[in-house]
């Protein structure tokens, strides 16, 4: 795996021509970022609720990428490429050799206009919120829906997202979590499911649970003409299959993580009359301590990944624990 970071770091293997390239990790994937375009592979992982481990389950998964990016993300996503190996380098697009991987080409975006860049230059304004609101009520009421779609709004259904969570976040409980902070909020979650079963039923008979992002955070919204909202959920139907107020409590949460908390308010407060909602707020509330706790998790995850240098793990450290903390935070 390094040595084909390493050679396609080299603008010589890339497919189009470009000054620089950079790299971004995530725990899913390494993101080459060059001057016009950006290619992301898929790591060769298996989370159980995302499988990533054979060659044939990323090529599908790279497609599936697109069709369902484009929903939000029109001009952006262009193709799937595959990654060559001839025995000394490893090159992108077209040549010599066998197919070792294949990667999503994507037109770059600016990153001084990802939502997350504009937020913290101090310059994210109401007008920016008045548009995310008018794309993803929009977009959620255009959202399938069907009778598959609507179990999982059922609570049963959806426990199986937060218990997944609690048992994958076990192992990390005297790292990035407390013991006592742990047990708080799977207790709590569990009494939520058996005091709320009506709250989650309406939303079914609402016609609320959608085909929708699924990750829905600051830096996969990018705040230029058309407002692309990029990266959604393309691993597993489960968590994109969800509640319209799911969907919109990551980025309400994301918001709050980083103290922009009137923010949050004003985008909810948009979003909210766009799209019709009414006392929605202990639903709310559950989704943000959910969604808070997914980017704990997923943080957490980085600590075992060999990719990872022992500086980016402190820091993965850090803001685990902070999401944790904001997780209980909501519950005080
Ligand atoms: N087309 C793009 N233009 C600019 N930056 C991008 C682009 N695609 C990804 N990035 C940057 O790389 C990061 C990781 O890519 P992303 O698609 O979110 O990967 P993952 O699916 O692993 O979360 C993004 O959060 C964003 O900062
Ligand atoms: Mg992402």
């Amino acid at each position: 795996m390094s040595s084909m970071i390493d050679d396609l770091l080299n603008p010589e293997f890339l497919p189009d021509k470009t000054e620089m390239v950079s790299l971004i990790q995530t725990h899913i994937s390494i993101v080459f970022l060059a001057d016009g375009f950006v290619y992301k592979i898929k790591k060769p992982v298996n989370f159980g609720f995302l499988d990533f481990s054979t060659l044939k389950k990323r090529h599908y998964y790279c497609h599936q990428e697109i069709i369902l990016n484009r929903r939000l993300s029109k001009d952006i996503y262009i193709d799937v490429l595959p990654i060559l190996y001839d025995g000394q380098n490893y090159r992108m697009g077209i040549g010599e050799g066998r197919i070792v991987e294949y990667a999503v080409k994507m037109k770059r975006l600016p990153d001084e206009m990802l939502m997350k860049s504009v937020f913290f230059r101090g310059e994210l304004k109401g007008e920016h919120l008045k548009k995310v609101a008018q794309v993803l009520a929009r977009f959620h009421q255009k959202a399938s829906n069907s009778m598959n779609i609507n179990k999982f709004g059922e609570p049963e259904i959806f426990k199986i997202n937060t218990d997944e969570n609690f048992a994958q976040i076990q192992k990390y409980i005297g790292t990035t979590i407390q013991k006592r902070d742990f047990n708080t909020l799977k207790q709590w979650t569990e009494n939520f499911y058996h005091s709320n079963r009506p709250l989650f039923m309406n939303r079914i008979k609402s016609k609320k649970i959608r085909d929708c992002h699924g990750d829905l955070h600051m830096e996969h919204i990018c705040l230029t003409e058309n407002l692309p909202i990029f990266d959604c959920i393309e691993f597993n139907n489960r968590f994109r299959y969800t509640d319209t107020i799911a969907d919109i409590a990551f980025l309400l949460m994301d918001l709050e993580y980083f103290e922009g908390n009137s923010l949050s308010e004003n985008l909810w407060d948009f979003y909210k009359k766009i799209a019709n909602e009414h006392d929605v707020n202990s639903l709310l509330a559950f989704y943000k301590i959910y969604r808070a706790i997914v980017r704990g998790k997923v943080n957490s995850f980085q600590l075992d990944d060999e990719n990872i240098g022992m500086e980016k793990k402190k820091e993965a450290i850090e803001i685990s624990r902070k999401y944790f903390r904001l997780a209980k935070s909501y519950i005080e």
